[in-house]
C-alpha cells in the first residue's frame, strides 16, 4: 500500500489533503469533524487583529456558475476574514491541536502592514502549539481596500518585507499564500523566497463577477441593490491554478521552494495533477463546501490506488514528476502527427463533431446521408476540437501516425525519431543555424 504521509516544511501529516483557510476551517466544531473524516491538515480561517473590526454582509455572500447538470463549477464569495474574536479562535486551535497531534494545523494570518502588528500576533499563535503560519496576501475583496490581502500580494516589495518581519519574529514555518490577481506569478513567489518564506501556497481566489441581476441591474450576489466583485474558486479555476503552480515549480531559482497547491481540487486526480506539477500537498475549500468533509475519503483511496498501480510507495515519487515534461511551445515536436478516429460502435450520430469541425475548424469530418461520421485524414490537423465537443467518452480519439507513414494532408513522411526534429524551423537551434 502506498504511503500517503507527507512532510511539508517540516510539518508531518498522514495524507497530503489539507483544508484551505475558509469557512470549513473557521471553528473548532468544523475542524474536529474534518479530522474525524480523515483530513491530514487544515489551514485555520484567517485571523486578524489590530485593524478595523471585521463585519460580514448579512445578505448573500456567494455567487456561482453551474454546469448543465447543476453541478457547481465555480463559486464566487465576498466573505471577509474571520469575524470571530481572536481569543476564541486561539483557544480552539490549542484545544484541537492538543487532541490531534498527528494532524497539521497551520494558522492563516492577515494583519495591517506594520511590523508591530505582526510582532504582536505571532507569539499568540505560537502559544497554541500550531505547526505554522500562512500569510494571507491573497483575498481580493474587502480586506484589500484596507491595505491588506491582495493589496500586499500585488506588490512584491511588500511581500518580501512582511515575510521578513514574520521570519524574524517567529520560529514557526511560514507559508506565503499568493494571489492570482497578478500578471506574473513568479514575481510574488520570488519575493516571498527573498523574504525567507519556507513555502508558498496558491492560489487564493480570482477577482470575479459571476452574474448580473437583469431586473435590479446589479452584480450578484446583490446586497440591497448593490454588488461588489468577489473571489472566484472551485473546479473552474483549476487550470489557472495548475499553470501558476507549474510556473513556480519549473523556475530554476525556485526549484527547492515547497508549494502547497490550491484551486479547484475536487478529486484524487486533481490532487495528483497538482502534485505531479510540483505541489508538495494540496488544499481544498470549494469541494468540501459542496460535498462535505467525507469527500476526503474518496481522495485518499483514489490517490492510494493510483500510486499502487504506478508502483509508487511514497508521495515524494509523485511530487514534481511532470515538471520536466512542461515545455515552451517552441520545443514541441512538430514531427508528431496524429489523426482523429471515430469509433462507429460508440457514435450516437449527434453530429456535434461535424458541426464544430465543418463550421469552425478544418472541414475534416464527413457526414453521410445516413448520418455516419468519418474523419477525412487529408484535412485533419488533429486539433482535438471534435474530441472535446463529443458527448460520448472515448468515442473520438487521436491516433498517432507511425514513423514512415505519409501524412495525406501535407505529403510529409513521419520521421522515425525525435532527434530528426531538430531540423525543423521551429527549433531555436535550427533557426539559429539557418541565420
Ligand atoms: C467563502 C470563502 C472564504 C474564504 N476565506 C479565505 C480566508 O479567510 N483566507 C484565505 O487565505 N483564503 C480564503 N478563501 C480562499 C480559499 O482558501 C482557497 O484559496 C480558494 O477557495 C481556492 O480553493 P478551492 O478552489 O478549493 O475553493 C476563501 C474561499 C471561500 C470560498
Amino acid at each position: 500500500m502506498a504511503d500517503l504521509t507527507t512532510e511539508f516544511v517540516g510539518i508531518k501529516s498522514p495524507n497530503p489533503f489539507w483544508l484551505a483557510s475558509a469557512p470549513p476551517t473557521d471553528k473548532e466544531y468544523n475542524v474536529r469533524r474534518a479530522f474525524e473524516a480523515g483530513w491530514g491538515g487544515v489551514v485555520w480561517k484567517t485571523l486578524g487583529e489590530a485593524g478595523p473590526p471585521v463585519v460580514n454582509v448579512n445578505g448573500p455572500r456567494y455567487g456561482a456558475i453551474w454546469g448543465a447538470d447543476r453541478r457547481l463549477l465555480g463559486l464566487n464569495n465576498i466573505e471577509l476574514i474571520t469575524d470571530r474574536p481572536l481569543e476564541v479562535n486561539l483557544r480552539e486551535i490549542k484545544a484541537v491541536k492538543r487532541d490531534y497531534p498527528d494532524r497539521a494545523i497551520v494558522v492563516s494570518l492577515m494583519v495591517p502592514c506594520e511590523e508591530q502588528a505582526w510582532k504582536a500576533i505571532l507569539p499568540l499563535v505560537e502559544e497554541t502549539g500550531a505547526d505554522g503560519v500562512e500569510l494571507n496576501f491573497g483575498c481580493p475583496h474587502g480586506m484589500s481596500e484596507r491595505g491588506m490581502g491582495s493589496a500586499v500580494g500585488q506588490v512584491p516589495e511588500y511581500i518580501e518585507m512582511v515575510t521578513r518581519w514574520v521570519k524574524q519574529n517567529t520560529r514557526m514555518p511560514c507559508i506565503v499564500k499568493l494571489t492570482p490577481n497578478i500578471t506574473d506569478i513568479k514575481q510574488p513567489a520570488l519575493a516571498a523566497m527573498r523574504g525567507g518564506a519556507d513555502a508558498v501556497s496558491l492560489i487564493n481566489t480570482i477577482n470575479s463577477i459571476t452574474s448580473v441581476d437583469l431586473d435590479l441591474f446589479a452584480p450578484e450576489p446583490t446586497i440591497d441593490g448593490k454588488g461588489a466583485h468577489g473571489g472566484y474558486c472551485g473546479p473552474a479555476v483549476k487550470p489557472i491554478a495548475l499553470n501558476m503552480v507549474a510556473e513556480i515549480a519549473r523556475t530554476p531559482e525556485m526549484a527547492r521552494l515547497p508549494i502547497s497547491g490550491i484551486g479547484g481540487v475536487t478529486t484524487w486526480k486533481d490532487a495528483a495533477e497538482f502534485m505531479a506539477l510540483g505541489a508538495g500537498n494540496v488544499q481544498v475549500c470549494t469541494a468540501a463546501m459542496t460535498y462535505g468533509f467525507k469527500i476526503v475519503q474518496e481522495m485518499i483511496s483514489g490517490l492510494s490506488d493510483y500510486m499502487d498501480k504506478k508502483d509508487m510507495v511514497a508521495t515524494s515519487e509523485l511530487i514534481g514528476k511532470a515538471v520536466p515534461n512542461l515545455s515552451d511551445w517552441q520545443h514541441l515536436n512538430l514531427n508528431y502527427i496524429a489523426k482523429a478516429k471515430i469509433n462507429q460502435d460508440l457514435c450516437i450520430s449527434c453530429g456535434r463533431c461535424f458541426a464544430a469541425c465543418e463550421d469552425t475548424s478544418h472541414q475534416a469530418i464527413a457526414m453521410s446521408a445516413d448520418r455516419t461520421f468519418t474523419v477525412k485524414d487529408d484535412e485533419c490537423v488533429a486539433c482535438n476540437l471534435c474530441v472535446n465537443v463529443c458527448p460520448v467518452d472515448d468515442c473520438i480519439t487521436m491516433e498517432q501516425m507511425a514513423a514512415g507513414a505519409v501524412d495525406p494532408r501535407t505529403g510529409r513522411t513521419v520521421l522515425p525519431d525525435y532527434a530528426n526534429w531538430t531540423t525543423h524551423p521551429n527549433n531555436p537551434a535550427a533557426a539559429k543555424a539557418a541565420v
